[in-house]
């Protein structure tokens, strides 16, 4: 692969940070200047593969805890991050646990990348996971591929009301790409990319909390694009089922305001 073929090449800043990470060039522009802004004490990141988007993590922030099911990315890069705990297992039994070690610690949960098991339910499930947190600080959940349709279901289906420090969610804060023709191993009609952002505060939020599809439009326009909603209609099932009356209707409330959430 090289810049000629990748669509994500180059990325001209981030030449120093060479092991292979799995996101999009504005991905990683957005991931970097989230993570130089917030500058977390404590980061836990699910889903380390091969370290690249853990090389901009760990770079801004104190402490990381990373976590995979394969005990390959520990083996390979733990010698390269000194602030970084390894931690290897299923999300689902390890998530869990986590969350209260740190809840027990003085030092703040200030950063949480979800980029593990892609499923609907394992997505609704990590980030459930995190829900059980009472923040300290403010905190950050970044929610990898909100516009790979399996995973934006376990975004939608999260039970963010179940906590009451959930102050903001929006899951087209950054949107996501189309792979019209395929790319490298990726299927031809392909949905992927895209960031999920949801803002924790200490303080209990008052009012409804609304969860935003800031770019909804795209993306039915893309799904309706795709094999997925061609597979869809000649099963003989409503060709728009997988978009939601929830998804328009949630899209429909009233926004809240982004400066009131991130001005400090
Ligand atoms: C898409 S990759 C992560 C990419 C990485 N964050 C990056 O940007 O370069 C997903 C990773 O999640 C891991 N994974 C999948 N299911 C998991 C689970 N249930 N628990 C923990 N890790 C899981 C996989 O082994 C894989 O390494």
């Amino acid at each position: 692969m090289n810049s000629m073929n990748n669509p994500d090449l180059p990325d001209y800043v981030f030449g120093d940070l060479q092991l292979e990470w799995l996101m999009t060039r504005w991905e990683k522009y957005a991931l970097n200047s989230l993570l130089e802004w917030i500058k977390p004490t404590i980061s836990l990141e699910i889903g380390t593969y091969r370290g690249g988007s853990l090389q901009v993590i760990s770079r801004h922030s104190n402490r990381v805890i990373s976590v995979d099911l394969l005990d390959e990315p520990k083996q390979k890069l733990s010698r390269m991050f000194s602030n970084v705990d390894f931690r290897v297992g299923d999300s689902t039994s390890l998530v869990p646990r986590l969350i209260e070690e740190l809840q027990g610690q003085d030092d703040p949960l200030n950063f949480v990348l979800i980029d593990g098991d892609h499923s609907t339910e394992g997505v609704r499930r990590d980030i459930e996971s995190v829900l059980k947190y009472r923040p300290k600080a403010p905190m950050f959940i970044v929610m990898h591929d909100s516009f790979n349709p399996p995973c934006r279901e376990g975004m939608l289906q999260a039970n963010w009301a179940s906590s009451p420090y959930v102050h903001y969610v929006e899951l087209d804060f950054v949107p996501g790409v189309y792979f019209r023709e395929g790319f490298g191993t990726v299927r031809p009609g392909s949905m992927y990319g895209g960031f999920g952002l949801a803002k924790f505060e200490p303080n209990p939020r008052s009012g409804e909390l609304v969860v935003g599809q800031g770019h909804l439009g795209l993306y039915e326009a893309t799904y309706r694009d795709s094999p997925l909603y061609q597979t869809a209609d000649e099963s003989g099932k409503r060709s728009n089922e997988r978009i939601t009356w929830g998804q328009i209707k949630r899209c429909l409330r009233p926004r809240t305001r982004l400066r009131k959430l991130f001005g400090r």
